[in-house]
């Protein structure tokens, strides 16, 4: 793959999973305006008036011959934001989360593309919140099976990397939303703009081999640092704290509370003892 200076829009296509989802529809739009051909996918029609210079075409991600019908030959990164968003079955998770995104890297292996992977807190949220700053070097601690698949997704790119040169940027999400509106996403917030200027600086990456950048906005109280933002050349300029006043307090259980993962650790949690030891 050419290396690129920072900010220089790459030539080739793009193709972006999960298009047709919350994230997806902001990325379609920020992205496009940014000058990017973009090939939208989804299982499901995307909503919204396509952008300029975007195609649509739906493909299930469990069905990897499906996939590579809809990517070009030419396609240079493939935006993967695409499955299952939350903690779900077993079987759900597995298909679109461990098989989906196998086959997405597959893919990118035939097409030589990079890999921009929407990855998740959820790989992390069993560190206490007394715990931080929490870094990427720190060892995983998922807090269900679809945190489990996100951390999968994040060592399918080492491994991609390292055996393939498939280079992967993985972004280890918040809470993306219009506004941050509870206690927690004073530290977890990921604005819309920040999101686009995230992935913008993905695509654009001179050398990024396997990275991985915690997907916030540049929040005053963030739990999490020392990550590969600096090399990739993401610079966040929102601040969930400009929200301070106007949030309500986290709700959820005292576990929900405890971990940095919140009620995606307290949903089925049946420890007995005390959750530091
Ligand atoms: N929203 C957040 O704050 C947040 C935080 C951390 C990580 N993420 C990750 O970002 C990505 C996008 O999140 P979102 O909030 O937009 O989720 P979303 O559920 O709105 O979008 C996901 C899209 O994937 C599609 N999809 C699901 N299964 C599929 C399959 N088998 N084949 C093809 N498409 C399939 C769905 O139709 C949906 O449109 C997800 O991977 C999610 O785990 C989001």
């Amino acid at each position: 793959m050419a290396m690129l200076t920072q900010g220089e829009p790459r030539a080739e296509r793009v193709l972006l999973t999960g298009a047709s989802g919350t994230l997806g529809r902001v990325l379609a739009a920020g992205l496009a305006a940014a000058g990017y051909r973009l090939i939208l996918s989804d299982l499901v029609p995307f909503p919204d008036p396509l952008p300029e210079g975007a195609t649509f075409a739906a493909a299930d991600l469990t069905d990897a011959d499906a996939l590579a019908a809809i990517c070009p030959e030419d396609v240079g990164s493939i935006i993967h934001f695409g499955g299952i968003n939350t903690e779900k079955s077993l079987d759900l998770i597995y298909s679109a989360n461990i098989y989906g995104t196998t086959h997405v890297f597959e893919l990118a292996k035939a097409r030589r593309a990079r890999v921009i992977y929407a990855s998740s807190n959820h790989t992390i949220g069993f560190y206490p919140r007394t715990q931080q700053p929490v870094s990427i070097d720190d060892p995983y601690r998922p807090d269900g099976y679809y945190g489990l698949s996100k951390a999968y997704a994040e060592l399918l790119g080492r491994m991609f990397f390292d055996k393939h040169g498939i280079e992967s940027i993985h972004l280890r999400i918040g809470s993306c939303l219009p506004e941050p509106t509870e206690t927690r996403h004073l530290a977890t917030w990921l604005s819309y703009p920040d999101l686009i200027r995230l992935v913008l600086a993905a695509l654009q990456a001179g050398d990024p081999r396997f990275a991985v950048v915690w997907g916030i906005s540049r929040n005053a109280r963030r739990w999490w640092s020392g990550d590969d933002a600096a090399r990739v050349g993401y610079e966040p300029q929102d601040d969930a704290e400009t929200y301070a006043h106007s949030i309500r307090e986290e709700s959820g259980s005292a576990v929900a509370r405890h971990f940095q993962g919140g009620s995606m650790c307290s949903r089925g949690y049946t420890r007995p003892d005390d959750p530091d030891r």
